[in-house]
């Protein structure tokens, strides 16, 4: 019986405390909508005749998260479902959400909206690149020239492979830092004039950054027909030091440089140095 009563006093502590809570929020004062406008681009191939056009939506920040994406989220389900763009993590690792927001290339997860209510945000899907829907950019030439530098380990001998691990040392590893973070997400090469123009023949910036970071690797035994495979006038050389790319990296990288020392690798201004520990053990 006691237990019953105690179990009751509880239940109806709780039913008051809920109840304070909810004449707590009816007393709050009405906050004033702050009422943003996003004008996105929006394209649908299925609609026949249908033109790009920018379609404005108004969101109330008080009720959307911080970031650019919430604001996508947030149209996309309250208001507009055919709203098509792409996003995964929301916390900038997986590279998906890049797009153009206010005339830069970042992630929209991780760019703040513009408090400035006077100002609407413009958001275009990445520069110069085919349009599969909306803010979806086609990404088919930028993974085929990714899968064109082959970024993975290449040793002479790989009849091993798979039985003991490559040993690299501290200061070879370092060597990597800057490159392996890159995500992949293309604001970089979409914002170099020279990738607008020769996209098909110029692997641009992320991809050779990538390229460099297999090159540049103690454990990898490829480089030189890694760098055979870039000798001519298009793959690297259209590369005219711009910096855009660098200047756009949401992550803070800095492809241009790994541009530059692909470059110097090419023209014998540099070789690659010999591992300082044997990565065969
Ligand atoms: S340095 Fe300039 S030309 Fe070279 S990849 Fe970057 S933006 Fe393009
Ligand atoms: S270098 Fe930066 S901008 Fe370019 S793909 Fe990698 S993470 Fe994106
Ligand atoms: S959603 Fe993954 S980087 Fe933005």
């Amino acid at each position: 019986m006691e237990n019953i009563g105690s179990k009751a006093v509880g239940l109806s502590r709780q039913y008051m405390q809920l109840r304070n809570l909810a004449t707590a929020a009816a007393a709050k004062p009405a906050v004033a909508p702050r009422i943003k406008k996003f004008a996105v681009y929006r394209w649908n191939p299925d609609v026949s005749g249908d033109k790009p056009h920018l379609q404005t939506y108004e969101v109330d920040l008080n009720t959307c998260g911080p970031m650019v994406l919430d604001a996508l989220i947030k149209i996309k389900s309250e208001m507009d479902p055919t709203l098509t763009f792409r996003r995964s993590c929301r916390e900038g690792i997986c590279g998906s959400c890049a797009m153009n927001i206010g005339g830069c290339n970042s992630l929209a997860c991780i760019s703040k909206i513009d408090t400035n209510l006077d100002k609407p945000v413009k958001i275009h899907p990445l520069p110069h690149m085919y349009v599969v829907k909306d803010l979806v950019p086609d990404m088919s030439n930028f993974y085929a020239q990714y899968k064109s530098i082959q970024p993975w380990l290449q040793r002479k001998d790989e009849s091993k492979l798979g039985q003991k691990q490559y040993l690299q040392s501290v200061d070879d590893r370092q060597k990597l830092d800057g490159l392996y973070e890159c995500i992949l997400c293309a604001c970089c090469s979409t914002s170099c004039p020279s990738y607008w123009w020769n996209g098909d023949k110029y692997l641009g910036p992320a991809v050779l950054m990538q390229a460099y970071r297999w090159m540049i690797d103690s454990r990898d035994e490829a480089t030189k027909d890694r760098l055979d495979r870039l000798r001519d006038p298009f793959s690297v050389f259209r590369c005219h030091t711009i910096m855009n790319c660098t200047k756009a990296c949401p992550k803070g990288l800095n492809p241009g440089k790994a541009i530059a020392e692909i470059k110097k690798l090419l023209t014998g201004f540099a070789t690659k140095p010999e591992p300082t520990m044997n990565p065969a053990g």
